[in-house]
């Protein structure tokens, strides 16, 4: 069985709903770029072994600097991400050798993963093949289509998904070969691709309320806010 736990830092989005000319994780959180966070949280973790980095192309050039400058040395590879999240996944898992590894996939959007969360998903894995990170919802979550109300739920059941998300690395290989066939259509998150191919079950480890995915230049405030207290 291998031992080794893979950190696959998705950082291949163009950031257009945060529309600040560049892509958001480079934007900074209290004088340090998200990317750098996120790097440095898995780069922190003593459990983790080594880190893929998954670039936008034409950011391989800046995160290699970054990498440089910060002696990041768990980061072995920066490859090129693909036209949708669900493609920049698979590409960065497709660089993992052992079926049999952790794989944590996480989206550099979140710098602020904490190291318990990190822990939980690495551990849950000695007994699992796939685990999701979620809280428990806070608003009620309805289903709509052309802006009518189609169904609701019960809120006590919804949970909203963070990441990181772990897989033993063949379970997450497999659903996305599954997925690629079908041109990545729907695919959202990794446990979502898992679940929709039945593939494994898919435990859940409590995420944290400070997780929060930069996607809107608010966020960054509010991300700040987390970091000073
Ligand atoms: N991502 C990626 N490859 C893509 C699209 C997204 O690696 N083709 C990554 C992003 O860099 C981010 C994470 O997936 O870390 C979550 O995506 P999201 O928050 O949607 O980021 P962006 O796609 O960059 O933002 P937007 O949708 O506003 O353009
Ligand atoms: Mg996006």
């Amino acid at each position: 069985m291998s031992r080794l736990v893979y950190a696959v830092i998705l950082a291949s989005g163009k950031g257009e709903r945060m529309n600040c000319g560049f892509p958001k994780q480079f934007a900074e959180i209290k004088g340090k770029t998200i990317i750098e966070r996120s790097i440095e949280a898995f780069e922190e973790n003593e459990k983790t072994d080594e880190i893929i980095i998954v670039s936008e192309p034409s950011t391989i050039e800046k995160i290699k600097e970054i990498v440089l400058k910060n002696g990041h040395k768990k980061v072995t590879k920066i490859v090129p991400g693909g036209a949708v999240r669900a493609e920049s996944s698979s590409i960065g898992v497709g660089e993992v050798v052992e079926d049999d590894a952790k794989v944590l996939i996480h989206d550099a959007a979140r710098p602020l993963v904490t190291q318990r969360i990190i822990n939980d998903c690495i551990t849950a894995l000695d007994s699992c093949d796939a685990v999701n990170v979620a809280i428990k919802a806070t608003d009620t979550i309805i289903e709509a289509e052309n802006g009518t109300m189609k169904s609701t739920t019960e809120r006590s059941r919804m949970m909203q998904v963070q990441t990181p998300q772990g897989f033993r690395a063949g379970t997450i290989k497999k659903a996305h070969s599954m997925a690629k066939k079908e041109g990545f259509a729907g695919a959202t998150d990794d446990c979502g691709i898992v679940f929709r191919y039945g593939l494994s079950e898919i435990r859940i480890v409590e995420g944290d309320r400070t997780n929060i995915k930069i996607t809107y230049p608010e966020d960054i405030q509010i991300a700040e806010m987390f970091v000073e207290a």
